[in-house]
């Protein structure tokens, strides 16, 4: 049954990826079978077997979040009060999240993991990325992949989020490049590793990513969140889809990035969570580095599922415009999924792509950020089909 949307007061396609943001008025859309097979403008709109009139509202492309950590048990409010009162992060606190997520069921992990997507999805996320990275035994992480894949979109195998307490560090590295790596193999499409301090050095990321890459799966890193860990100068060395955090960044890291392909995802609400500085992404941006914008949703480091919320953080304290950072958040993040082009394509809308698209209470994309905190998702629809929960 095909589906027009009219009225709509400015539709944001993304179609022109030279063209961040830029938006088309008194327009209207046609959906049939998932995808989007008209736009235009609304005074030349086709009729179809059904009509929603969004009444002058922006209309935009979902939002595309590559980088979350929906599978955990239990949660880390404790750690984040002392970090409030001054105590800094540390990738040790993975340890907690690592005994309760093997103390769950798969069923409570999915549930949990469900409930978060259907949160992300009620502020506009059409379109999810997780990973594993709780687990960390042979056992628990393959447990932790098949469930991601019954939740997430796209599902990042992470065995290398931290060495497990008690383990010796050239073990665990032999188990997550080998038995690990082949037991969550049906069920994953990235590798990632944690370059970090207290997580793994950029010798033992290679180590780990190159296994990766020999199982077929694209690269993706945590790189340079709490110092200048060399992950963003490996990822681009070794062409990773994404580097993920990007926080301290040397210039040398910057001419890195901008002389290759790899996508530096940035994740404004962990930057709060931990009190962190924000990276640098006008400096990016105006070097030619594509970013993205992500939730980086997970009980230790940034406990949300708004896109919305990283968008305005990006805009009101990192510097980028409204258009910058919407496109960040859509085809940029697509972009770090290698779905931005194609019949898979999502965070845009042309003929032929997915219909998966939101409907903002305002009538243009800037009250994201001009109205912050506030939450603006009027309608979703995913895969063509409007979303119960927004
Ligand atoms: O992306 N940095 C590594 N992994 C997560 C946090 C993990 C945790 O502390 O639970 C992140 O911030």
């Amino acid at each position: 049954m095909s589906e027009l949307i009219t009225g709509i007061g400015e539709l944001t396609t993304q179609a022109h990826s030279s063209e961040p943001g830029a938006r088309l008025h008194d327009a209207a859309l046609v959906i049939d079978d998932g995808r989007i097979v008209w736009i235009g403008s609304a005074a030349a709109a086709p009729a179809a077997d059904r009509r929603t009139d969004v009444g002058g509202r922006a209309v935009l492309p979902g939002w595309v979040d590559t980088h979350t950590h929906l599978l955990f048990g239990g949660d880390r409010s404790i750690e984040f009060e002392a970090r409030m009162a001054g105590r800094p992060y540390a990738a040790g606190g993975i340890n907690t999240t690592v005994a309760a997520t093997r103390a769950a069921t798969e069923e409570q992990l999915v549930a949990t993991a469900q409930g978060l997507r259907h949160e992300a999805e009620a502020q506009g996320t059409t379109f999810i990325e997780t990973k594993t990275g709780y687990g960390l035994d042979l056992a628990s992480e393959t447990r932790s992949a098949r469930a991601a894949a019954r939740v997430a979109d796209v599902v990042t195998f992470l065995g290398a989020h931290i060495v497990p307490a008690g383990l010796d560090r050239r073990d665990y590295l032999d188990l997550v490049t080998g038995p690990m790596l082949a037991a969550v193999r049906p069920y994953v499409q990235f590798i990632d590793a944690f370059c970090e301090r207290g997580a793994f050095d950029v010798e033992e990321t290679r180590e780990v990513l190159m296994a990766g890459r020999a199982a077929g799966l694209g690269l993706r890193v945590h790189g340079n969140q709490l110092g200048f860990s060399g992950g963003v100068r490996l990822a681009a060395e070794l062409g990773a889809a994404s580097v993920d955090h990007c926080n301290y960044l040397e210039p040398a890291d910057i001419d890195a990035l901008a002389a290759g392909a790899t996508i530096a995802t940035l994740l404004p609400a962990c930057d709060l969570s931990t009190r962190q500085p924000f990276p640098p992404a006008r400096r990016l941006l105006d070097a030619g580095v594509t970013i993205a914008l992500a939730t980086n949703c997970n009980p230790g480091t940034s406990y949300t599922t708004s896109m919305p919320f990283c968008v305005a953080t990006a805009v009101l304290q990192m510097g980028l415009t409204v258009g910058e950072a919407v496109w960040a958040a859509t085809r940029g993040a697509a972009r770090s999924l290698g779905l931005d082009q194609g019949p898979d394509a999502v965070g845009s809308l042309f003929v032929g792509s997915r219909a998966d698209l939101q409907v903002l209470y305002a009538p243009s994309i800037s009250h994201l950020a001009y109205r912050v905190g506030v939450p603006l998702t009027s309608a979703v629809w995913r895969h063509g089909v409007r979303m119960p929960s927004a």
